[in-house]
Order: C-alpha cells, then sequence, then structure tokens
C-alpha cells in the first residue's frame, strides 16, 4: 500500500510538513493551510483517515492506554510500536507516518536509541520518530538526524514523565514553567526537529513558541495558534474512552454505535432471527435429493 514519496504524487514528505509553517503574512495563502495529524494503530483505521486526507498519522505510545489498556504509556515496548507501525503504513498512500519512540527505547545509551528509531523505520515503515522531552534530548535528536532520521518533537506535557510530573497535569501556567517549555521547544529545533507537538498549555505560551520557532508546531490542548493539531483518534470518534479532556471535541460517537450493534446482534442470535435463511448457504438441488434418499 505504501507509496514512496516523489514530487506530484501527493505523498506528503517532511519538507512538505515544513513548508506549511504558518509565515505572519497572508502572501501565500496556500501555504497557511494547518497541518492535521491524528494518532492511528491498525491498518483499517489508517487507510480511513488517510482517505480523508489527514497530513500525519502519529503511531502514537497512547496505544497504550487506547487500545492495549494500560492506564499509562509507560508500559509499552519498541516491539509494540514497531507492531503498529507495520499496520498503520500498510493503510497508508498519502500521510506522513510518524511513530512514538516509546519509554526505555531512548533512555539507557545513545547508541541502543539510534538502533531502536533504525527498526522503527527499517521494520515497522515510520517516516518519521516523535521523542518526548526538550533541552534533554539535544543529543539523541543531533544523532537520530545524523542517521536519516525525521526527528519530531514534544514539549509540555510529556505522558512519560506522568511520575516525575505527578500526574496528566496542564504545563508551563507558572513564568518559570513557561519559560522552561520555550527553551525546550527552541532545544528541539536547535537540534533539528522538523516539528515540534506542544500538549497541554496554555494557548498564549503555545502562541508565543509558534511565533518565535521556525519549524511547525502541532497543539493537543495548547490552543488554536499552532501551525497544526493532533488529536487521539478514540478521543475524536469517542470510541470506549473514559474521560474527556477539555482539549477534546468528539466528532462522532463509535462507543454508543458499537453497543447498539452488539446489543442487537446478542437479541438476534438469542432469538434465532441471525442469521436467516438468505444468510445461509445452501446446497445444490442434486446433494439434497440425495442426502434425503439415503
Ligand atoms: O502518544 C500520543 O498519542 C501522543 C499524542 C497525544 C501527541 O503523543
Amino acid at each position: 500500500m505504501s507509496v514512496v514519496p516523489h514530487a506530484g504524487n501527493g505523498k506528503i514528505t517532511v519538507p512538505d510538513i515544513l513548508s506549511r509553517k504558518t509565515v505572519p503574512t497572508s502572501a501565500i495563502p496556500e501555504k497557511q493551510q494547518k497541518i492535521t495529524c491524528i494518532t492511528a494503530y491498525d491498518y483499517p483505521t489508517a487507510r480511513l483517515l488517510d482517505d480523508a486526507g489527514i497530513d500525519m498519522l502519529l503511531v502514537g505510545d497512547s496505544l497504550g492506554m487506547v487500545v492495549l489498556g494500560y492506564d499509562s504509556t509507560l508500559p509499552v515496548t519498541l516491539d509494540d510500536m514497531i507492531h503498529h507501525t507495520r499496520a498503520v503504513r500498510r493503510g497508508t498512500r498519502r500521510a506522513l507516518v510518524v511513530a512514538d519512540m516509546p519509554y526505555g527505547s531512548f533512555h539507557v545509551s545513545l547508541d541502543e536509541s539510534v538502533r531502536n528509531a533504525v527498526r522503527l523505520v527499517k521494520e515497522g515503515g515510520a517516516e518519521a520518530v516523535k521523542v518526548e522531552g526538550g533541552e534533554r534530548r539535544i543529543e539523541l535528536i543531533v544523532r537520530l538526524v545524523e542517521a536519516e532520521i525525521p526527528v519530531v518533537g514534544h514539549v509540555g506535557l510529556t505522558p512519560q514523565s506522568v511520575n516525575a510530573l505527578g500526574g496528566f497535569h496542564v504545563q508551563g501556567k507558572t513564568s518559570d514553567a513557561a519559560r522552561q517549555v520555550e527553551r525546550d521547544a527552541r532545544a528541539v529545533e536547535a537540534a533539528g526537529a522538523f516539528a515540534v507537538v506542544l500538549e497541554s498549555m496554555p494557548r498564549e505560551l503555545a502562541a508565543r513558541i509558534t511565533e518565535k520557532l521556525r519549524i511547525p508546531t502541532i497543539g493537543i490542548g495548547a490552543g488554536p495558534d499552532c501551525d497544526g493539531q493532533v488529536l487521539v483518534f478514540h478521543d475524536l470518534v469517542g470510541y470506549a474512552t473514559e474521560h474527556k479532556a477539555k482539549f477534546v471535541r468528539q466528532y462522532a460517537n463509535l462507543s454508543a454505535e458499537i453497543s447498539r450493534a452488539a446489543t442487537q446482534y446478542c437479541e438476534d442470535v438469542s432469538s434465532g432471527r441471525f442469521p436467516s435463511d438468505l444468510e445461509s448457504y445452501h446446497s445444490s438441488t442434486e446433494l439434497r435429493e440425495r442426502v434425503v434418499t439415503r
């Protein structure tokens, strides 16, 4: 299913994403279109999102919470990420596929981290990787870029730091904290990231960072002034997520639809209404006669 990126075939590439950085004037209006990104974890979802024209599909380690049922992203393994990235890549023709580096895959040594990112590209088919953390990731991002692996940074609320942060809280609310988030964003840009996710921070801080950086910012819970937006697929379509954060806009209610379908199926099977004769295969007349006459 995948398509080699070359100019003109519609495949979204890293330079395409970079070129979508909002410029302060509307001199080039077609360049002002915000970047769209949704998480995806499997083949059918990737196909549907890709057909809908989403620019970037993020195989997020949110996989751990919305698909695998963990209460944080920490247990997600590199093999989990490779498995799901492969499925997403098979369902994607146009969008840029970005895979998260899961917790533990870039915390031991730089050499091992590069090896792990290479696996996401070689085995998973990722076209870029996302790494949580700001100033602390400078050397890692430099090494990944040297290894020809495009990097998306991720600052503000970084869910892999849930234990250190004491929960999933809005970041950058004091002036010191806001300055640190801005330093983190500048650091990932300076290290060579081609985009940065800004998660859970005041709109004003995200707007300031977006204005200061040359690379696109992709916001989640960071207000409307970022160069693009990302949401977790399950939140967006209302699919078995328990807690709806303030920044989530739910565009569908798949939970209700799936429950309705499953309840109806149970009723139909229990009562004998499913399957009907029309939903059954039939023997040929000849076979029927042979069986009956035996
Ligand atoms: O893992 C994920 O889905 C993410 C997004 C929330 C940005 O990192």
